[in-house]
């Protein structure tokens, strides 16, 4: 057995591992950064004074702080006041959070995107707000928001390794963990790089084809 074989044979385990929670962490955190940023954006778009201020300063704060700050405050926010939560749940909430105002603004360009027109033809018709926002305004709004919300999945999984600061196991933690006991400072940064490649681009790749077909649709 060659010297490169023992290698690979003894460490793929760590990289498989990181790479199932580097996953894991980004679908958590994109699907209920997804919720709540929906959330966010018809408070952001409400007429009521008080939904507005709330999601301006929650997106605003939250985009103009560094996430590792966020997940910092997460993890030992939520130690300071008692609850032991695993790093792995932290890292999610914390991703979760920081999704979320990401998420808000793309579904409100989106809706702001369709234009004015739409709306002023559908009320016209006899349309009420609801039906006008339902049947005209998001089928519309959701052709734009749909491929920057696979964006936004490509960054999570990158941004992930952020996460690996409060010793969650994804990816780039358990590169860390094999240049530390393999004593190869290089090599192991080179094979992460490689798989965060593959899946950015495999889903990047994906994403487009979705697209397509969702502008072939519209043609037709
Ligand atoms: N790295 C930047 C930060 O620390 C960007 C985070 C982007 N997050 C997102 N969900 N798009 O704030």
């Amino acid at each position: 057995m060659n010297k490169k074989e023992g290698f690979f044979q003894k460490y793929w385990p760590y990289f498989v591992q990181g790479t199932v929670y580097t996953l894991g962490l980004a679908a958590v955190g994109v699907f209920f950064g997804a919720v709540f940023g929906t959330l966010l954006a018809l408070m952001k778009l409400s007429s009521f004074w008080l939904f507005k201020v709330i999601a301006n300063v929650y997106i605003e704060f939250v985009r103009g702080t560094p996430l590792l700050i966020q997940v910092f405050i997460v993890f030992f926010g939520t130690q300071v006041i008692g609850l032991n939560i695993a790093g792995f749940l932290a890292g999610a909430i914390a991703m979760s959070i920081n999704s979320a105002a990401y998420v808000a603004e793309i579904i409100r360009s989106g809706i702001n995107s369709v234009a004015a027109g739409q709306t002023e033809a559908a009320r016209s018709l006899g349309l009420s707000k609801k039906q006008t926002m339902r049947f005209v305004i998001l089928p519309q709004a959701i052709k734009n928001i749909l491929p920057a919300l696979g964006n936004e999945f490509v960054t999570v999984i990158k941004e992930g390794s952020v996460v690996s600061v409060i010793g969650v196991g994804e990816l780039t933690f358990q590169t860390s963990l094999v240049q530390g006991t393999s004593f190869k400072p290089f090599v192991p940064l080179l094979i992460a790089a490689l798989i965060y490649f593959i899946l950015t681009f495999g889903l990047s790749r994906i994403l487009g084809l979705f697209e397509r077909r969702m502008a072939q649709s519209e043609r037709q």
